[in-house]
């Protein structure tokens, strides 16, 4: 069966370089049956927003504070995201939280991406430059990126794709960050076109990466 055109709504705070690693393998043809639909920032500088702009793509600045309450402000968003027909939510550093009414509507359709090797250094406060601080901090030998679903929990959804990096002795949290942002433009692209190509399925917990 050939899967439904993966039309995608990125969500991004930052600079945005995930998104632009996904956006180029998707005009690279390497990820075929994928689309950018929509990116939503919650911060009006977001470069990530410049980049869909660049790209003609429909970009959007939605904040909390742009509204009277939780409520309207979730419900905006679910309904600019039905409004472009999005079927798949790529987080690509996003710094908050997706409400349940938004996760319950893309159940097993929201993937994010964590600078770590998930489950460890993940959670409150895990973010940014911290997760790095940590890793050299606990002398780990090996460092990653994990693309993993969203669900209610921070940072605990079933892993999708891991890559590792080897942490040197005089890796710097700058140094291990740059290193680790490589990889996830590696993996990024290649988790959505795992999803692109319908190859992924969900059991409770457990993902099964049919072969190509
Ligand atoms: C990445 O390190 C990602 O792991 C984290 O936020 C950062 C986003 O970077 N979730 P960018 O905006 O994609 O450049």
């Amino acid at each position: 069966m050939v899967p439904d055109l993966l039309n995608i709504a990125v969500f991004a705070s930052g600079k945005g370089s995930n998104f632009q690693a996904i956006l180029d393998a998707i005009k690279a043809g390497k990820i075929p049956n994928a689309r950018i639909a929509l990116v939503i920032s919650n911060n009006s500088t977001a470069g990530a927003l410049e980049i869909a702009r660049n790209n003609r793509i429909p970009a959007l600045h939605v904040s909390r504070q742009q509204f009277g309450s939780d409520e309207t402000f979730n419900e905006t968003l679910l309904q600019k995201l039905k409004d472009s027909k999005v079927n798949f939510v790529v987080l690509a550093g996003y710094m908050k939280m997706l409400d349940s009414s938004i996760i319950k509507h893309f159940k097993n359709r929201i993937v994010n991406i964590h600078p770590a090797l998930l489950p460890k250094f993940g959670g409150k406060g895990m973010y940014g430059i911290h997760v790095h601080e940590t890793v050299i901090a606990n002398k780990e030998r090996m460092s990653g990126a994990t693309v993993h679903l969203v669900d209610e929990e921070y940072d605990r959804g079933p892993i999708v794709l891991q890559r590792t990096v080897e942490v040197a002795p005089n890796d710097t949290p700058e140094s291990l960050a740059a290193k680790v942002l490589k990889i996830e433009h590696q993996i990024y692209p290649e988790a959505v076109r795992l999803f692109a190509e319908g190859r992924v399925r969900v059991n409770g917990r457990n993902i099964i990466i049919a072969p190509a």
